[in-house]
Order: C-alpha cells, then structure tokens, then sequence
C-alpha cells in the first residue's frame, strides 16, 4: 500500500486575512491564490463571502478565475450565509462550502445562547440546505477542543448523515496540546460514520505556539486534511504554517510516512508574496524561511558546513527555494569559512595576504555584529594594494 495523502487546505485568504491589520483586495487574493496553485495545495479557503460585499467580490473573482484547485468559502450555519456563499462560488471550477458552528459549552452559553440541541439543529439543517449547491460540503465544529468529545462525535455523525463529507476538527483558540489533540483525532476517527467516504481535517491555532506540532500529532493519528496558512499568518498568535508542516513531514518522511501535492521549491516565493502583501516582516529566527534559518555563524558550524552541508542543514534550502550563500560573517566566524568566502566573491589572494586579510576582517567583526560582503571587499583590496606598493 503507498503513503497516505494529506490534503492542504490553505486559508491565507480566509483565517491569514483575520490577522489584525491585514486587508487583501480582489486583486491581491487573486494573486497570492494563483500562486497557491504553483504551490500545489489543493483546496484554497478564498474568504468568507457574507461577511462584506468587498470579499463576496473576491471569493467570486477567485472562485471565477482560478483553475486546477477546490475554492472554498466559509459560512455560518444560516441561511443567508449559504445563499451568499453560493452566489459566489457557483462559477468554481469545483465549489467547497465551509459550513461552521461552535460546539463547546463555553461558546454556546456566552455566544451563541443557543443549547447544544439548537446548534445541532442549525448544524443539520444547514447542511441538508447546502446539499446539491456545492460540490463538497466541509463542516467544522467550532472549539471542537473543548467541546464534549460524545457530544461532538454526535454533531459530527448527524452533519456526515446529512450530507457533510468533509469534518473538521479546529482547535480554535490553540488549547490542545499535542498527544491530547492526537488522541481527539483517533476518538473522531474510530466513532464515526462512513469513515471510509469522510474526510477529516484540522485546523489549529497557535496560541500557545503548538499549531504546527498540534498538526502533525493530528497527521499522526491519521487526519486526512491539514487547514494552514503560509507564515502561519491568522487570527491572534495565528494558525499552523504551511511551510513549517510541510518541511516537517517531508524531512521526518520516515516518521510520518505520508505524501503532499506541496511543491516545496515554491515556499520561499510564496512566503515572500504573502509576507509583502500582507504587511508583515518575517521575525528572522523563523523556522524554514526567516533570514537567518540557513545561516550559520559560528567558526565550528561554518567548518561543518563547508566540508559537509549535512552537519548542521537538517533541510536544504534548494529544496524551499532558497538560492542565498549561508554564510553569515561575523566575530565567531573562523578562517575555513573566511577562505570560501573569499574564493565566492572571487579573489585569489597569497597566503600571507589571506592572514593579513583574516587578522583585519576579525578586528572589523569585534565591533560589527554582520560583517557584509562590501566590508570584506574593502579589506581584501587594502591588502592587495598594500601588498603592491
Ligand atoms: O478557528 C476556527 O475555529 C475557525 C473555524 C471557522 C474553522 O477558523
Ligand atoms: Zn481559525
């Protein structure tokens, strides 16, 4: 039997867009979903139509324009709301309603005041309305994580009954911690109905910084689908990031055994786009994409890259699509690493002129935190014309 596919529902669109601040156009969604499709995931979360007459306009643009991807829009279990979604999506090439309600006490007291019966009802309900106006019906249990586990197999198995072949599991506020949300996925899988035809998906959030391990536990337990977002952009601390799921499956391919459609080299530009188009400046200790994430800096690890990338690169940045030299020159930096920097930036200098040219570059980094490639090119050409004259 081959590896499992999990399928990548992007919501950069949808949940990316809930991070204070950002606000994508038509125009700009339209971009960054084509390409989302260069990236290869295969369902694209393009907003939420009802909730302004400026995203209807987009989630139909995208929906009308865009080839190769499921497009899907999120939507409140009220009719309105579906009907709003309908009219946006009905020119897709293939259609996906997001159909959500809160299923947790907390929310269904202080929010919704509605009982656990009512959200069933609206739930079902809004399911069989949708039925035959979309081509997939994707249903998500709001606060699924601290919902009643019985009661949320329940709401679950009622939606699958109506029609509902995509389930999902959000740990909206980021609660779950990752062997608890694991064994959740396990509980859902083995409870309900028509396993075998059901999709289940989840989406977590990181408010305690656990969305993308709290992912890969659910990959783990055997989810289908993981909801992401590129740069883990989203509402509040935001959602698991694409880039940092998908590397992970991919360089533990061993431990999790299961495929992608994710084109890996397309990561770097991806986050690039989106970083600038939502205003948002990568913190550099970001894992897979921030500036220093490929960048080694002291003199031992430079000596173990140089003479093997595998030492101290667990991934290589080709494969993400990042092209950049790793050395990053400075006060720890030692001569291996100064040497092959020298013959990058093409200088053939003699032995003595190299000590002389080390001795300096030193006494520039003890007052420099980067010494850049200008720095060093200022150095080399005072030891060559000091060597001559
Ligand atoms: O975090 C959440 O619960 C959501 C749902 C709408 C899926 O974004
Ligand atoms: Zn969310």
């Amino acid at each position: 039997m081959g590896d499992r596919k999990v399928i990548v529902f992007d919501t950069t669109l949808r949940d990316g867009e809930q991070t204070p601040g950002v606000n994508f156009d038509k125009e700009t969604k339209y971009k960054i979903a084509n390409k989302l499709v260069s990236l290869g995931v295969d369902v694209i979360e393009a907003g939420f139509p009802a909730a302004s007459n400026g995203d209807f306009e987009a989630v139909k643009y995208v929906a009308e324009n865009l080839d190769g991807v499921t497009v899907a829009g999120l939507s409140r279990c009220v009719k309105s709301d579906i009907d709003r979604t309908y009219e946006a999506l009905k020119n897709a090439k293939k259609s996906r309603i997001h159909l959500f309600i809160a299923t947790s006490d907390i929310h269904l007291k202080y929010k919704l005041k509605i009982s656990r019966d009512e959200a069933l009802k609206m739930a079902v309900d809004s399911v069989k309305y949708a039925l035959g106006k979309f081509d997939e019906i994707q249903f998500s249990a709001e606060d699924a994580s601290r919902t009643d586990w019985d009661f949320l197999v329940k709401v679950f198995n009622e939606v699958i009954d109506a029609g509902a072949k995509i389930i999902n599991i959000p740990d909206t506020v980021g609660y779950a911690v990752p062997k608890e949300f694991g064994r959740l996925v396990e509980y859902v899988k083995d409870n309900i109905h028509d396993r075998e035809n059901v999709t289940i998906s989840v989406h977590c959030h990181n408010d305690l910084g656990m969305a993308v391990v709290n992912s890969l536990s659910a990959v783990e337990s055997g989810a289908d689908q993981v909801e992401v977002t590129v740069c883990g952009i989203g509402e509040r601390a935001g959602n698991a990031a694409l880039e940092e799921v998908i590397m992970a499956i991919n360089t533990r391919k061993d431990y999790f055994n299961v495929i992608h459609g994710i084109n890996t080299k397309e990561i770097y530009s991806t986050c690039k786009l989106v970083s600038e188009m939502a205003g948002i400046e990568l913190q550099p200790n970001k894992a897979i994409v921030g500036f220093n994430a490929f960048r080694h800096t002291a003199g031992i690890h430079q000596h173990g890259v140089i003479n093997n990338k595998a030492t101290y690169e667990i991934m290589k940045p080709e494969d993400i699509g990042i092209t950049t030299d790793h050395i990053s020159m400075g006060k720890l930096s030692g001569r291996n690493a100064f040497e092959l920097k020298l013959k990058n930036m093409g200088f053939n200098l003699s032995r003595d002129e190299v000590n002389i040219a080390f001795k300096r570059f030193k006494d520039v980094a003890d007052n420099k935190k980067v010494v850049d490639d200008e720095d060093i090119r200022e150095i080399v050409e005072d030891v060559i014309l000091n060597s001559k004259s």
